[in-house]
C-alpha cells in the first residue's frame, strides 16, 4: 500500500484524488489546503488540514499547487521521511528541498474541473533524486497509466512548453473562433466536428503533412478576403501572422 499526502486542492489535487481512490493498492490519507473551503469537497472521504505542522507520515507527499507556489510551500515543510514530488512541467526537480527524497509525478493532460477522464490514457513523466524513489513513482503512475515516462526536469520543460503550443495556443484559437462566431451570429458548435478530426487525424498523419487551408494552398485571394472580414486589429495580427508561419513552412511568399 501506498500512502499519499495530497497538498493543493485544485483542478490536479482533485483529478489526482480521484484517481489514486480508485486503485486499492494506494490510500490518499490526507489532503492539506490553505483554503478550510476548498477542502470540504475531500472532507467526507479522506483527512484534511489547513495546518502544516499536522502534516500525517506518508510515502509520497504531492504537491499539487500553483508553480510559484512550490518552492516557498515545499520550504515550509517539516518533513524528514517519503519523497517530496510536484505535478508541474514547467518546475526543476531541485527547486524542492534536498533534506528528503524529491521527485516529479507530472501528468501531461490538461485538467479542468468537472471533466472525466481516464487516467490510464494520461501519460505521467516521473522523474526522481534516487532510485528508489524513482521505484516508487514508477509504482504509483504504473498504478494510474498505460503510459509512464521517466524524464529528467530539461526534458519535462521542453515538453511543457510543446505543449503549450499544442494546447493552449489551440485553445487560444477556439476561443477567437467561437468570438468571431458570436459577431457574426453563425453557431460555433458546427466547428466541433472539424475540431475533432483535426486532432484525430494526427494519430496517422504528420502535423506537416495534416495541414490544409487557404494559406497552405496560397490562394491569396481567400486569405484577402479573410483580414478584410476581420475587426479587430488583435485578430488581424493574429490571423497574418500565422498564414505567413504556415507560407513559409510550405515554401511560399506573402
Ligand atoms: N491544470 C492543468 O491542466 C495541469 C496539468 C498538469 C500539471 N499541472 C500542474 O499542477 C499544479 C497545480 O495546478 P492546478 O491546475 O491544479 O492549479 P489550481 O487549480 O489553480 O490550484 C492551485 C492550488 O494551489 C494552491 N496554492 C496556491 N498558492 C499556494 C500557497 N502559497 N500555499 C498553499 N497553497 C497554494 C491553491 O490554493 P487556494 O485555493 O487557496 O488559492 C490551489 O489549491 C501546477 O504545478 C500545474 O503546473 C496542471
Amino acid at each position: 500500500m501506498i500512502r499519499i499526502v495530497i497538498l493543493g486542492t485544485g483542478n490536479v489535487a482533485k483529478h489526482l484524488y480521484k484517481a489514486f481512490k480508485a486503485q486499492d493498492s494506494l490510500e490518499v490519507v490526507q489532503v492539506y489546503g490553505r483554503n478550510p473551503k476548498a477542502l470540504r469537497y475531500f472532507e467526507p472521504y479522506t483527512k484534511t488540514t489547513s495546518e502544516l505542522s499536522n502534516i500525517m507520515v506518508a510515502d509520497v507527499y504531492m504537491l499539487a499547487v500553483s508553480d510559484d507556489a512550490i518552492g516557498t510551500l515545499s520550504k515550509q515543510l517539516n518533513l524528514t521521511q517519503g519523497i517530496l514530488v510536484h505535478t508541474s512541467g514547467s518546475v526543476a526537480m531541485n527547486l524542492l528541498p534536498n533534506r528528503m527524497g524529491r521527485g516529479v509525478f507530472y501528468p501531461l493532460q490538461t485538467f479542468s474541473e468537472n471533466r472525466v477522464l481516464d487516467f490510464k490514457e494520461i501519460p505521467i513523466c516521473i522523474e526522481a533524486s534516487d532510485d528508489d524513489g524513482l521505484r516508487l513513482l514508477t509504482q504509483l503512475a504504473s498504478a494510474l497509466s498505460e503510459t509512464v515516462v521517466p524524464l529528467n526536469s530539461k526534458k519535462r520543460r521542453a515538453l511543457h512548453l510543446a505543449a503549450v503550443f499544442a494546447n493552449n495556443f489551440t485553445n487560444h484559437m477556439y476561443h477567437l473562433s467561437h468570438e468571431f462566431c458570436d459577431q457574426k451570429d453563425v453557431p460555433f458548435k458546427l466547428l466541433l466536428p472539424l475540431i475533432k478530426e483535426t486532432a484525430d487525424k494526427l494519430e496517422g498523419l504528420s502535423p506537416y503533412d495534416a495541414q490544409t487551408g487557404p494559406a497552405r494552398r496560397n490562394d491569396k485571394g481567400t486569405l484577402k478576403k479573410h483580414l478584410s472580414q476581420l475587426k479587430s486589429e488583435n485578430h488581424k495580427k493574429i490571423y497574418s501572422l500565422l498564414s505567413k508561419s504556415i507560407q513559409t513552412t510550405y515554401g511560399k511568399k506573402l
